[in-house]
């Protein structure tokens, strides 16, 4: 006779396979690329390479490989204003050589689909950047932003506009779960920026990324664009 408080025989557990550990970053499919995994709709790259006509006579477009000389012209125009707000630049870095060096491998980065860089352009120059980088599929479909405007075109609602623009890309085309950015502590006009454009604060990340030469607390601001 068992009562009820006798314990009971217990079926031995059965060794189970061990789960699958799945980098976050892999969604089993190689080479990791939006273009590529995942089912994609007709003329998408195309679409995302179309250059989209924002106000003043400004066209967010993506970065080509002739844009070295008015990057150069532009970080050096600007230097003294993004000097607060952008990592430490060595001389080099404002001149046509070094920007020129660079631009292959983020255009490489489209084509692998982990970044979107873009830039904002009048008829004569280059007036700025936007760039989604460090896109992750997988179970995180995700990526981060980053921008800048020229002085002499700050506070006319270009960036509002332009950010609205990546984001209605990266929802539709790229179809990406979710974008994050980040701002210091006191940058109200980037701040401002992604309130427009319905990005939420999560939290604060101490001394997260080394703004002009000192690792520097941020806010993170995460947009969810769609939950399929
Ligand atoms: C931040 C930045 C991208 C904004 O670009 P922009 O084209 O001027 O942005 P918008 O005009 O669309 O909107 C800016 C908003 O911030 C406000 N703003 C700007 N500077 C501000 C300040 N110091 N304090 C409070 N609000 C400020 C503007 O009034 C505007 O608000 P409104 O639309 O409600 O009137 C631009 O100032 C810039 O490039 N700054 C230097 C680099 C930088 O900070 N990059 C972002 C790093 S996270």
């Amino acid at each position: 006779m068992t009562g009820a408080s006798e314990p009971q025989p217990q079926p031995q557990p059965q060794p189970q396979p061990l789960p699958q550990r799945e980098h976050p970053a892999s969604d089993g499919a190689t080479p990791r690329s939006p273009f590529v995994t995942w089912p994609r709709p007709p003329g998408i790259v195309e679409r995302v390479l179309q250059p989209i006509p924002l106000r003043a006579g400004v066209t967010l477009r993506l970065l080509r490989t002739d844009d070295a000389e008015q990057l150069a012209e532009a970080y050096s125009r600007n230097r003294r204003y993004l000097e607060p707000w952008e990592p430490a630049r060595s001389e080099a870095f404002f001149t046509k050589t070094w920007q020129a060096a660079q631009i292959p491998s983020l255009l490489e980065t489209v084509a692998a689909g982990t970044g979107l860089p873009l830039v904002l352009a009048t008829d004569t120059q280059i007036i700025g950047r936007v760039t989604l980088a460090g896109i992750t599929r997988g179970v995180l479909q995700s990526g981060g932003m980053g921008y800048w405007i020229d002085e002499a075109f700050a506070g006319h609602g270009i960036m509002s506009e332009a950010v609205a623009q990546v984001i209605r890309v990266a929802t539709d085309d790229l179809r990406l779960h979710r974008i994050q950015a980040e701002t210091l502590l006191h940058n109200q006009g980037s701040q401002k920026v992604l309130e427009h454009n319905g990005f939420e604060r999560i939290g604060l990340a101490p001394k997260y990324i080394k703004i002009a030469g000192r690792w520097q607390d941020h806010i993170l601001f995460q947009r969810i664009l769609h939950d399929d």
